[in-house]
């Protein structure tokens, strides 16, 4: 079976956690793009390079979760022939026998507009710098100015801008646990494979 799920949104907005789950949930492979990205920003010299010739030991990187990774990625993140160099790969894994879920900014939009189910998961960036400050610690105000500069360069860029796609599924998580946004994505994912059969 060829099915997409595409889970697009900001920083810290819970696609990670989300994604995995479902992944679990209905044995789909899953795709952490934004890893993708920060590789390589962490790679240092032409970004172009990195990204043309990313590894499996690039991704395994220890320290692509940290917020300099998170700001590095985003400012590679512009720049056109990086964004290209990606594409191949994911669009790939997206159609893959058996299913996939991929997470990131662009995957309903431009990976794989044809996913069978879109969701933008977000949330307020009050909560999402909350929820990241928990994880990384230091300054709290800091994680937040350092998540709202991430979203305005992604958002505001010219190729792939993080926005959802007209057909997905908003899913604002401000005010959910995990199991409930956990249990809204998987709802969606059921209704549609229900759909097919
Ligand atoms: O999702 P994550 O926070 O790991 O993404 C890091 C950065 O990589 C994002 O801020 C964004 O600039 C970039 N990214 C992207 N397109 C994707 C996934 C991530 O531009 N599909």
């Amino acid at each position: 079976m060829i099915f997409t799920v595409a889970i697009d949104g900001p920083a810290a907005a819970g696609k990670g956690t989300i994604s995995r789950a479902v992944a679990a949930q209905f044995g789909f492979a899953h795709l952490d793009t934004g890893l993708l990205y920060r590789a390589v920003g962490a790679k240092g010299g032409d970004p172009v390079r990195a990204a043309q010739t990313l590894s499996d030991a690039d991704l395994a990187r220890p320290d692509l979760r940290t917020l300099a990774a998170g700001q590095a990625a985003s400012r590679v993140a512009t720049i056109p022939e990086v964004r290209a160099a990606l594409v191949a790969f994911q669009r790939a894994f997206a159609r893959r026998e058996g299913g996939a879920v991929l997470d990131g900014r662009d995957i309903g939009t431009v990976i794989c507009p044809e996913a069978e189910v879109k969701l933008y998961v977000t949330a307020s960036a009050q909560v999402r710098a909350h929820r990241r400050w928990l994880e990384v610690g230091g300054d709290e105000a800091q994680v937040l100015a350092e998540v709202i500069e991430r979203d305005k360069r992604d958002a505001e860029r010219a190729v792939a801008p993080l926005k959802p796609a007209p057909d997905a599924l908003v899913l604002d998580t401000s005010e959910m646990t995990v199991e409930e946004a956990v249990d809204a994505a998987r709802a969606v994912i059921a209704a549609r494979i229900e759909g097919r059969s």
